[in-house]
C-alpha cells in the first residue's frame, strides 16, 4: 500500500510507493555478496542507486564517488580484495578539492581543524554509502564493502584519477546476485547488549559471554568461514582451531590482535596526502 506524506511546505505531497515494511524488509535481509551473475546492470539503475546516495543526510557535502563497470580498471585495482565477478565498483570519497574550490570562489581561505573535517567526511561518506547499499538491495543489487581503500590510495589515485585531497574511505563491488551462492542473512550482537536505555552498561564476563554465543553459534551453524575460505592464520602460536570450530569471536580477535595489516598508518598516510594532523 502506498502513503501520501505531506511535507511543511504544504504544496509538496509526495507519493510514497514504499511501505515501511518494506524499508524494514530490505533492512533486514541485507547480507553481504560476493558472487555475482554475469550480467549488466543498466547506466540508469546506477544513476538511480546513486542519486539515492546522495540524498543522505551531511555535514558538508564532502563524499564523491567514482565508480567503473570498466573490466580493465577493476582488474587494475584487485589489490584491494575486489570479487572477481564484480561487475560495478565504486569507491567513496571524502571530497575536499570540491570544497576548496568552493571556499575560493567565495573569497575564503580554509582555516579549520583538518581532523574534525576528517571525521565529519567520514560520516558524509559513511552515510551515502549506506544508504547506495539499501537502494542497490532495493533493486534486487547485491554488494559488499571493501575497507582496504585507504591503504591503496596510490592505486585508487592513479586508476580514477583523483586529485590531492580526495581520499578514498570504502570500495563497494555491486552486482547481481549468483543464486547460488547467497549465504544466509549474519547474526548481530543481541540488540540489548548493542543499544542502552538511559545508561551504558559494563560488560560482565556472562553478558560478553552471550554476545559471543549468539555470534559463533549463528556463524558456525551457517558454516561461514568455511564457505568464504577465510581463516586468518596464527603468527607465533600452533593453529589449534579447526575450519569447523573456526568462528566470528576468534576470526575478530586473530584479525586485530596480531599487528597492523599494513605497512603505514593512517595519520601518516593522510599527512602525506596533506590533511594537518599536528
Ligand atoms: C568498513 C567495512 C569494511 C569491510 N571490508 C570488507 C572486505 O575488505 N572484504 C570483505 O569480504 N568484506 C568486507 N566487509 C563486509 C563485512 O565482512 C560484512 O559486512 C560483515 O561480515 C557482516 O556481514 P553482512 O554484511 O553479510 O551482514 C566490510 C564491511 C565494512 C562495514
Amino acid at each position: 500500500m502506498g502513503q501520501t506524506i505531506r511535507l511543511n511546505d504544504r504544496s509538496t505531497v509526495v507519493e510514497s510507493k514504499m511501505t515501511n515494511e518494506n524499508l524494514f524488509h530490505i533492512i533486514n535481509n541485507r547480507r553481504s555478496i560476493r558472487k555475482f551473475l554475469d550480467k549488466e546492470i543498466p547506466k540508469e539503475l546506477i544513476e538511480k542507486i546513486l542519486a539515492a546516495g546522495f540524498r543522505a543526510p551531511f555535514a558538508y557535502q564532502s563524499c564523491s564517488i567514482v565508480y567503473t563497470q570498466d573490466k580493465e580498471k577493476i582488474s587494475k585495482l584487485k589489490k584491494m580484495g575486489i570479487y572477481p565477478s564484480t561487475k560495478l565498483f565504486m569507491v567513496f570519497f571524502i571530497d575536499f578539492h570540491r570544497l576548496e574550490k568552493l571556499l575560493h570562489k567565495r573569497g575564503y581561505k580554509y582555516d579549520f581543524d583538518d581532523s574534525l573535517f576528517l571525521w565529519l567526511a567520514i560520516q558524509d561518506a559513511t552515510l551515502v554509502c549506506e544508504n547506495v547499499i539499501l537502494a542497490a538491495e532495493a533493486v534486487g543489487l547485491g554488494s559488499v564493502l571493501l575497507g582496504g581503500a585507504p591503504f591503496l590510495y596510490n592505486e585508487i589515485k592513479t586508476v580514477f584519477n583523483t586529485p590531492p585531497k580526495v581520499f578514498p574511505v570504502v570500495g563497494l563491488c555491486l552486482g547481481w546476485p549468483d543464486p547460488e551462492h547467497i549465504m544466509t542473512v549474519r547474526p548481530r550482537f543481541p540488540l540489548k547488549y548493542s543499544a542502552f536505555e538511559d545508561t551504558y552498561k559494563p560488560f560482565t564476563d556472562e553478558m560478553i559471554q552471550e554476545c559471543m554465543k549468539a555470534m559463533d553459534e549463528g556463524y558456525l551453524t551457517q558454516g561461514y568461514y568455511i564457505k568464504l575460505g577465510a581463516k586468518i592464520p596464527l603468527k607465533n602460536k600452533e593453529d589449534k582451531i579447526g575450519v569447523d570450530k573456526y568462528s566470528w569471536s576468534e576470526h575478530i580477535s586473530r584479525k586485530i590482535s596480531q599487528g597492523s595489516w599494513y605497512k603505514e598508518t593512517l595519520p601518516t598516510i593522510l599527512r602525506k596526502e596533506g590533511f594537518n594532523l599536528e
